[in-house]
């Protein structure tokens, strides 16, 4: 899809479909007052005959001579949120309508400026499918070939063009982690993980660096070997580095990649093993994260950390009971080889944390009983650093994606107090969430750290406003807002 800005009205413009931003109280002025004037009648008229108003989440569709037409609702301020979700609704009627062309119109008033991006993002992700193990195209339709920006308000200037580059950067990102996390598990190895983030870093200036088998025992990763050992496939530790000249910071992000999570020798029921081909959305996010910041080079030092494996139950699976030692010295009982991923995760946290970055920020989608928490559309965020927490909440509501902080408490210390080891890997049976996260803690040492736990909205069952079934891409935007705005 080529995306243009023009600073046009709509009236001078050709297109299959005009998707038309309307504010809530000026419902014949802004965006509409730019179409064509057969084509405004026809608008109003329709708008007038079913009470049509600008209400965030509204539209109203009319076919005019020159175009078909979508009226989208903003509300009375429509923020980014609003505005992202009003144009997905515009991708959804260029499919009803098989657009070859589209205008989305901003406007002339004061906001038009502002609307262009999020507008851009919402349709761009929405534009999102996963086709690759479909046999046949019942659908020949594979979208718009333009969307055309047009507005008499909108800048058409170098940073205009910029801001229109850096969006559509950060949404192929957001669409690589929903391919990563659809993709089914056999293809998708920790090989395989390894494998595109070397092809993510080749051509860029993003140093990569790849531990596997002998290697990840001299560096005593243990987590990952110990999870790895019931399957046939052989874990991964994987590093991407964008080393700017000058750094305004030095930011580490850690994610987590279990390729398929069958629980282990502690099997999952089959209900519960369906969609585990997700958990390795952490490490999605982390591989696209990255790949934006090759192409945007932020002056933040940015380090991706990787921790994959398989949990599967070989002959040489890890049992219940067993221990393993970190390369901080900490040991670890694992009662519940399930709860796989902060055991990986020690290992990528102790590397990160050794290399003393200003901050951590881990993604996992760790624990089912956050999904309980917060649902599917809400990730829990925990952490030792109430600065950082906040900055990635505000953050992550501009983006979209809603973080909830749940409390780091120390009161569940003792939970995961082993008898035979320093620490156990499940607590007590409540408060699943916090454990997990306190097991966290015990790698990050003294670094601001702050975890993710994005097990409920890194998959979707049921469409999001702006992302088909599937993987969502959760994180990605987040992480890219945070960075640039330290
Ligand atoms: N990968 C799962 C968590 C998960 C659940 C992710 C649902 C996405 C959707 C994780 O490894 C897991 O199995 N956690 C256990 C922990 C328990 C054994 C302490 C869980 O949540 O049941
Ligand atoms: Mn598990
Ligand atoms: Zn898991």
């Amino acid at each position: 899809m080529k995306i243009s800005v023009a600073k046009k009205k709509a009236q001078d413009v050709s297109a299959d479909l005009f998707v038309v931003a309307v504010v809530e109280g000026s419902e014949d002025g802004g965006a509409v007052k730019e179409l064509a004037s057969d084509t405004r009648r026809a608008v109003a008229a329709r708008a007038k005959a079913l009470d049509f108003h600008g209400k965030a989440g509204k539209t109203l569709s009319v076919q005019a001579a020159d175009g078909d037409v979508l009226l989208v609702g903003l509300g009375k301020d429509g923020d980014d949120e609003t505005l992202r979700r009003a144009a997905a609704k515009g991708r959804a009627a260029a499919e009803a309508v098989r657009a070859r062309t589209v205008a989305l119109c901003v406007g002339s008033d004061a906001g038009a400026k502002q609307r262009v991006t999020p507008m851009l993002e919402g349709f761009s992700l929405a534009a999102y499918r996963f086709t690759k193990y479909r046999s046949k195209d019942d659908d020949a339709y594979d979208g718009p070939k333009t969307l055309t920006v047009v507005g008499a308000g909108v800048d058409t200037g170098a940073a205009s063009r910029a801001a229109v580059d850096r969006t559509r950067v950060i949404c192929e990102s957001v669409c690589l982690a929903r391919d990563l996390v659809n993709e089914m598990s056999t293809v998708k190895t920790p090989s395989y993980l390894a494998k595109t983030a070397r092809s993510i870093a080749r051509g860029t200036g993003l140093r990569c660096e790849i531990w596997q088998g002998e290697r990840l025992e001299r560096e005593k990763m243990s987590g990952i070997l110990a999870v790895s050992a019931g399957s046939n496939e052989p874990g991964a530790f994987i590093k991407l580095v964008h080393k700017p000249k000058k750094a305004r910071a030095t930011i580490a992000i850690v994610g987590k990649g279990i390729t398929f999570d069958s629980g282990g020798l502690s099997l999952k029921p089959s209900k519960f093993m369906e969609w585990m081909k997700q958990d390795m959305a952490g490490a999605a996010a982390v591989l696209a994260t990255m790949k934006a910041v090759a192409a945007l080079e932020p002056d933040v030092e940015v380090r991706g950390y990787i921790a994959s494996a398989e949990n599967m139950t070989g002959g040489g699976a890890q049992k219940p009971g067993d221990v393993i030692t970190y390369r901080n010295g900490t040991t670890a009982e694992v009662l519940n080889t399930d709860a796989e991923g902060r055991l990986v995760l020690g290992d990528a946290l102790c590397v990160a944390s050794e290399e003393k970055p200003d901050c951590i920020i881990d993604l996992a989608t760790l624990t089912g009983a956050c999904v309980v928490a917060l649902g599917t559309r809400i990730a829990g965020i925990m952490g030792n650093d109430q600065k950082l927490i906040d900055a990635l909440i505000e953050q992550g509501g501009s983006a979209g994606e809603k973080l909830w902080q749940l409390p780091l408490a120390d009161e569940y210390a003792d939970d995961i107090r082993s008898n035979t080891a320093d620490i156990q890997n499940i607590g007590g049976g409540s408060a699943g969430t916090i454990t997990a996260a306190l097991f966290l803690r015990c790698f990050v040492g003294e670094t601001k750290w702050a975890h993710l736990d994005i097990a409920g909205p890194a998959f979707a069952e049921k469409p999001f406003p702006y992302a088909p079934r599937g993987g969502t891409g959760f994180g990605v935007r987040t992480l890219l807002s945070y960075i640039d705005s330290l």
